[in-house]
């Protein structure tokens, strides 16, 4: 065994075990009945969740790299997210709490025996430990979701972390200029970057200007009290049918009594807080708050020129920063933290021009849709991204405080359908300079 395969081992195992104990509180904090319990229609019952990643994780870490059998071949198509849609997954008969905790443990310790023992070079699958960071990443993503059921769960906190750190805003520009010219999106050489992410390919980008921060909450209120969403002129038609058809008047989680909008968050209430990135709001709402700010959204290419692109050696980084760790000290990633934090915030995780936040906090929603990048290639499986390409899911960029540093870098790519709310997602806006 070589050095290196030794210290990619490590970097797996540190991986599955870092989304392991994630997976471990976010189920360990509430009881059975909660566990099996619908918290909304949009979202599986959390024990789902809990056996879905260890039947991915089976499969592709014990079938597909190892070749082993199934443990237990009748729960395949019970956690096959595309058979059955989520509002109706309470009604399979899935594994109990303990049944679906012993499952995970027999997988995860057949799991470590084979990431010793094979070789991490030689197949596409295993180059560079791929499908182990393939895996980690998965029950990361998996981790984030159930974060979303717990926000969306009523009654008392059952989470709690510490408050991110305070911001300084103070000089500050609102906004910063992108000059004309390529740059490198996507990768080539990113071992663990998934297949949407790739290849690396220049875009011609001509110049704009780009929010130095997120939309804060304070911004979004002028909108909404300037009566934004009772006037058609800022949506486009699918986003008025949404906004008269659910009554539409806040972000998600909003609500107001006595003159004072007040918030709830993983089950406490508080008054919105106006320097903090605006939270659950679609990209509907996004689009319209653009357009009444005489602003757009950027497009996808622009939000990632402007976290990657360094100017003085023409080079994309791997973060805003460069390419050093996401330590605490740059990003609020990893539920280290269950909120974002205010603007201005982590000036170290700025990138070369200046901009804030741009890898956590908020998904930042972009106005591209989600397409392939010229050469994409589908790997390991067509169902990961490429049944997703298309006009009807919009490009999220830039991970939140939800989400794991194993699943967010300068080119991760997320997407959803644009009526989401419940997702962790803000936005920044853009202007052609
Ligand atoms: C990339 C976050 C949109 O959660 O639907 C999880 C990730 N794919 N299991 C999702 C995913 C398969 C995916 N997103
Ligand atoms: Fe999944």
């Amino acid at each position: 065994m070589t050095d290196d395969s030794t210290a990619l081992r490590q970097s797996a195992l540190k991986a599955l075990s870092g989304a392991r104990s994630r997976t471990t509180a976010l189920t360990e904090c509430v009881d059975d009945r909660d566990l099996t319990a619908q918290h909304s229609p949009l979202m599986s019952p959390l024990v789902w969740d809990l056996a879905h990643i260890s039947n991915q994780e089976e499969q592709w870490l014990l079938r597909a790299v190892a070749g082993r059998e199934a443990i237990r071949p009748e729960i395949d198509s019970i956690y096959d997210a595309f058979e059955h849609p989520r509002a109706i997954r309470p009604t399979l008969p899935l594994l109990a709490p303990a049944e679906a905790r012993s499952y995970a443990t027999e997988v995860r310790g057949r799991v470590l025996d084979v990431l010793e023992s094979t070789p991490l070079q030689g197949r596409p699958l295993v180059e560079a430990g791929f499908a182990f960071g393939m895996i980690a990443q998965h029950e990361q993503q998996h981790d984030e979701t159930m974060l979303i059921t717990h926000q969306l769960r009523a009654g008392p906190a059952a989470l709690t972390a510490p408050a991110p750190p305070p911001a300084d805003a103070t000089g500050l520009p609102d906004e910063v200029l992108v000059p004309a010219g390529p740059f490198t999106m996507g990768t080539s050489t990113e071992p663990w970057a998934l297949d949407n992410e790739r290849p690396a390919h220049s875009r011609l980008v001509p110049a704009f200007r780009m929010d130095t921060s997120p939309v804060t909450n304070g911004a979004f209120l002028h909108f909404i009290e300037d009566g934004g969403y009772r006037d058609a002129r800022w949506w486009t038609d699918q986003g008025w049918d949404l906004v008269r058809g659910h009554e539409l008047e806040a972000p998600l989680f909003w609500r107001r009594e006595g003159g004072q909008w007040l918030r709830r968050r993983f089950g406490v209430v508080e008054p919105v807080p106006s320097d903090e990135p605006v939270l659950h709001v679609s990209w509907y709402e996004a689009d319209a708050y653009a357009r009444w700010a005489g602003r757009r959204l950027p497009t996808e290419a622009e939000w990632e020129k402007a976290a990657r692109h360094d100017p003085a050696t023409g080079i994309s980084r791997r973060y805003p920063w460069g390419d050093g760790e996401p330590t605490a000290e740059r990003v609020n990633l990893g539920q280290r933290h269950l909120g974002p934090a205010s603007v201005g915030s982590y000036p170290a995780g700025a990138s070369p021009l200046g901009v804030r936040q741009l890898i956590g906090d908020v998904w930042e929603w972009t106005s591209s849709d989600f397409l392939p990048y010229p050469g994409f290639v589908a790997f390991p499986y067509r169902e990961y991204s490429e049944v997703f390409f298309g006009p009807d899911h919009k490009v999220l960029r830039g991970g939140a405080f939800s989400v794991d540093e194993v699943a967010c870098r300068g080119t991760f790519r997320n997407w959803d359908l644009p009526v989401r709310r419940q997702i962790f997602a803000g936005f920044r806006t853009a202007r052609d300079a």
